[in-house]
This record gives C-alpha cells, sequence and structure tokens, in this order.
C-alpha cells in the first residue's frame, strides 16, 4: 500500500451498455483496492444507484466466479437525473456519508462525462475505465468488450452464411455501432463479407447495386453485407429496401444481430484486458492520479485526461475497409 495515499475508500460502478469483462474489471478493482488495504464499495446501478444510495461493501467472496460472466453483477443504467446539479449533489452526498474518498467509473463516453463532472464539481479522484462493445473511446486501443462481441458477431454470420449459401441468398446483417464502426468493420473482414458499410464513410449504394447484378449474372446471388446500425443510408432495412427495389425481391433477408453482441461470456482478450486495467486503476488513485481514463496502447498502460477521451474521435483504419474490398471480389 501507499503510505503517502490519501483515498481511503474506494467505490467501483458500471455505467452505460453494459459490456462483456465488465464484471473481471470489477472483481480486479475489488481484489485490488483490497490487496492495498482499502475499504471497497461497490454502486449498483452505476450514476441512479449512487443517486440513491445503492452503495454496499464488497468482499474478496463477493467477487468470487464472476469473472467469466457476461452483464455486469454491479447492474447498470443510464440516468438522466445526474445530468442535474441536484442529481449530482445528491449523488455526492451519499458518496460522502460511506466516506467514499476514490471511484472508478466503467463505461463509455457518457460515463466518462459523468466522471468529469463530478470530478470537476466536487474534486473527488475519479478513474476512468473503457467498457463499451463500441470500441469508440480515444486512449486505448480496445475497450472492454469489444473483443466479444466481434467474435460474437462473426459466430452468427457464420450460420447466417450456411443458409445463405445454401438458398443463393443475399443477407444484409446489422451489427451494433450507432455511432462507430469498429463492429461491423472488424466482424466484417474476420466473416468475409462482400460489403461492410459503417457509420464512418457514406456508402455509394448505386455502385454497390451494380456490383450485386453483376455478381447475380454469374449466377452468384449468395452475398453477405454488414451494416453498422448507425451508417448513413439508414441501417439494414432501409439498405434492404433499396436493394429490393432495384429488382432483387424474394432473394433479400435482414438479420439484425442486436444486443446478443452486448452478453454472453467474456473472451480471455477481454479478461485480461479488464484485468490489467482494474489492477492500474486503483494503482493509479494511490499514487494521487485523477480525472482520467484508463487504456492500453501498443501493450502500454496509458492514462488520458476524461475531456480528452471524450471529444477525440478514435478514427477506423481505412485501410482495413478498402482491403476487405479488394477481398471480397
Ligand atoms: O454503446 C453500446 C451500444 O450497444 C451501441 O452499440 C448501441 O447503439 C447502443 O448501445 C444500444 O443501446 P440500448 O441498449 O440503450 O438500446
Amino acid at each position: 500500500m501507499n503510505a503517502n495515499s490519501t483515498v481511503k475508500k474506494v467505490a467501483v460502478f458500471t455505467s452505460g451498455g453494459d459490456a462483456p469483462g465488465m464484471n473481471a474489471a470489477v472483481r480486479s478493482v475489488v481484489r485490488t483496492a483490497i490487496y492495498n488495504d482499502l475499504h471497497i464499495f461497490g454502486i449498483e446501478g452505476g450514476y441512479d444507484g449512487m443517486i440513491n444510495n445503492r452503495i454496499k461493501r464488497l468482499e474478496r467472496s463477493d467477487v468470487a466466479n464472476i469473472i467469466q460472466k457476461g452483464g455486469t453483477l454491479l447492474k447498470t443504467a443510464r440516468s438522466d437525473e445526474f445530468r442535474t446539479k441536484e442529481g449530482r449533489a445528491k449523488a455526492f452526498s451519499n458518496l460522502e456519508y460511506h466516506g467514499i474518498d476514490g471511484l472508478v467509473a466503467i463505461g463509455g463516453n457518457g460515463t466518462y462525462t459523468g466522471a468529469m463532472i463530478l470530478g470537476e464539481e466536487y474534486g473527488i479522484p475519479i478513474i476512468g475505465l473503457p467498457g463499451t462493445i463500441d470500441n469508440d473511446l480515444a486512449g486505448t486501443d480496445y475497450t472492454i468488450g469489444f473483443d466479444t462481441a466481434i467474435n460474437t458477431a462473426i459466430d452468427a454470420v457464420d450460420k447466417i452464411r450456411d443458409t445463405a449459401h445454401a438458398h443463393n441468398r443475399l443477407f444484409i446483417i446489422e451489427m451494433m455501432g450507432r455511432h462507430a464502426g469498429y463492429i461491423a468493420l472488424h466482424a466484417g473482414i474476420g466473416s468475409g463479407a462482400s460489403k461492410i458499410m459503417i457509420p464512418e464513410q457514406t456508402t455509394d449504394l448505386d455502385a454497390m447495386i451494380t456490383k450485386l447484378k453483376k455478381s447475380a449474372e454469374r449466377q452468384k446471388l449468395f452475398n453477405l453485407i454488414i451494416v453498422a446500425e448507425g451508417e448513413p443510408n439508414g441501417g439494414a432495412i432501409a439498405v434492404a429496401e433499396k436493394i429490393k427495389a432495384a429488382g432483387f425481391n424474394e432473394d433479400v433477408r435482414v438479420t439484425i444481430i442486436g444486443h446478443m453482441q452486448r452478453g454472453g461470456a467474456p473472451s480471455c482478450q477481454d479478461r485480461v484486458l479488464a484485468s490489467r486495467l482494474g489492477f492500474v486503476a486503483v494503482e493509479a488513485l494511490l499514487s494521487g492520479r485523477s480525472g482520467v481514463a484508463a487504456g492500453i496502447i501498443s501493450d502500454e498502460v496509458v492514462f488520458t485526461p476524461f475531456k480528452e477521451a471524450i471529444e477525440s474521435i478514435k478514427p477506423i483504419n481505412k485501410d482495413l475497409l478498402r482491403m476487405a474490398e479488394i477481398l471480397a471480389m
């Protein structure tokens, strides 16, 4: 333990959309805190639980047998009340009531924003951990949950591929990602999709339809098109309508994989990432860091100020898109 640290009582919470590996991160925070003789608390339901005082002490056994579980044992929520000054005042008075003097916030952009504002208003040290399947947070190569989500997604596509091939059909498959195409891009490459459509790049639908017609002329209608939910043409259903209107009627099908991508046992990679980040979050609090998100870039731990992590956009690697186009010939 760092004898000079002023932090003695730490609380951990998960917030926003759940992501596989959040439990592994909580386990790591709890055990690292106990190892360092800190009191550790869990806040149930993110900022909502902070406002409503759903805060309880955690022991090492409370996080036994959870490293392999999806979801989050601490539950999660999106809280409108926390966006108000009054909501945050209630939340902070509950933290004070328990003597909590350090926080670990696990979630995405909205979670970081809440943590930044609370930290600025009340001066409480907070470390953020990137927990979202979308992989859309700056300050880390990968977010907790992304690897599991893309593996779930390609597993689904592999199954769809069997029936697509058997019937010589065209499938438009929608993946999560309202603002970011990481899941669609990676799962699209990993499943050998013919086309990947993401929010970061508008797809020329007419050009795509011309290509599809050519492949249909070769008696090959079987195709897999992966569409991120936030892509500019309006998602899988809208894309399918346009393709059908161009003359492909009976043989077009849509599958929306949806929230399946958020569930399930975390992959080993997500468990390791979550364990590493949970560990460094507690060490960061002990060494006096605050207002930063922990991440891993090129296998090195990095800390990024919340403001920077929130405002920077982690760019999609467009070379991967180009490669996918070429490989889909
Ligand atoms: O941020 C994770 C995410 O799964 C996005 O990919 C998706 O757009 C969104 O959450 C869905 O949110 P909700 O579960 O609130 O519908």
